[in-house]
C-alpha cells in the first residue's frame, strides 16, 4: 500500500525481480489515483487499485474493500511503503502481525502525529541529533507504535538540510525494507 512517490515499493519489486526476494508483489492499492506507485504498478503490470474517500466514502466499506482486495490477491503480508491514511480494523483483524510499516526515524524518536515525510528529518536536525535512523515495525491501531522488526542508524552531518537528510535515510529504507523483507520470509524475523 502506498500514497506517495513509490520508491520503497520500487526497490522491493525490483529485488523481486532479481530474485533476491522470493516473493510475488500481489496487489497495490494506493488512496491517490496519479501516484508515483499507482503509476508504476501500472507501467510493470502489478494489478493495483484506488481506493479512497472518494470512491468509498464510508470508512466502514472502504476498510471492507481494501481488506476484500488483500484477500482475492491471496496476500500474505502487507507492506505499507509511504501509505498515509490509517489502517482500519477489518484489515487490521484480518492480517494481524502480517502488516509492516517503514518509519524514517530511530522509532520511538520522532514518531507519531505529524511526524512524516520531511517534517521527521527537520525535527531531527532542529533537536541537534547527531543520528537517526530507518524503523520496520508491526501496525497496530496507534501510529509508528507496533512492535519494531528492525532498525538501521543513519549518521546526521554538521552541514545536513532535511532535504540532504532525507535523501540519505531513503537510500537506507530502500536496503532495509528488503532485507527485512528477505529475512521474514526466511523466518529470521518472526512475525
Ligand atoms: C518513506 O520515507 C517512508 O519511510 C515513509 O514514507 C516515505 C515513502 O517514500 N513512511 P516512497 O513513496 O517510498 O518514496
Amino acid at each position: 500500500m502506498a500514497s506517495g512517490r513509490g520508491s520503497n515499493l520500487r526497490a522491493i519489486v525490483s529485488a523481486t525481480n532479481t530474485g533476491e526476494l522470493s516473493a510475488v508483489p500481489a496487489v497495490l492499492v494506493s488512496d491517490h489515483s496519479s501516484s508515483g506507485a499507482m503509476t508504476y504498478a501500472r507501467q510493470v503490470q502489478i494489478p493495483c487499485f484506488y481506493l479512497s474517500q472518494k470512491t468509498h466514502p464510508d470508512p466502514v466499506e472502504l476498510d471492507s474493500a481494501i481488506t476484500n482486495i488483500m484477500h482475492e490477491h491471496d496476500v500474505d503480508i502487507v507492506v505499507l511503503a509511504g501509505y498515509m491514511k490509517k489502517i482500519g480494523h477489518h484489515l487490521l483483524e484480518a492480517f494481524r502481525h502480517r502488516i509492516i510499516n517503514i518509519h524514517p526515524s530511530l522509532l520511538p524518536k520522532f514518531g507519531g502525529k505529524g511526524m512524516y515525510g520531511i517534517h521527521v528529518h527537520e525535527a531531527v536536525i532542529a533537536a541537534g541529533e547527531k543520528e537517526t535512523g530507518v524503523t520496520i515495525h508491526l501496525v497496530d491501531e496507534e501510529y509508528d507504535e507496533g512492535r519494531i522488526l528492525a532498525q538501521q542508524s543513519v549518521p546526521v552531518m554538521d552541514n545536513d538540510t532535511p532535504d540532504t537528510l532525507a535523501t540519505r535515510v531513503l537510500a537506507t529504507e530502500h536496503m532495509l525494507y528488503v532485507d527485512t523483507i528477505k529475512a521474514i520470509i526466511e523466518g529470521r524475523i518472526e512475525l
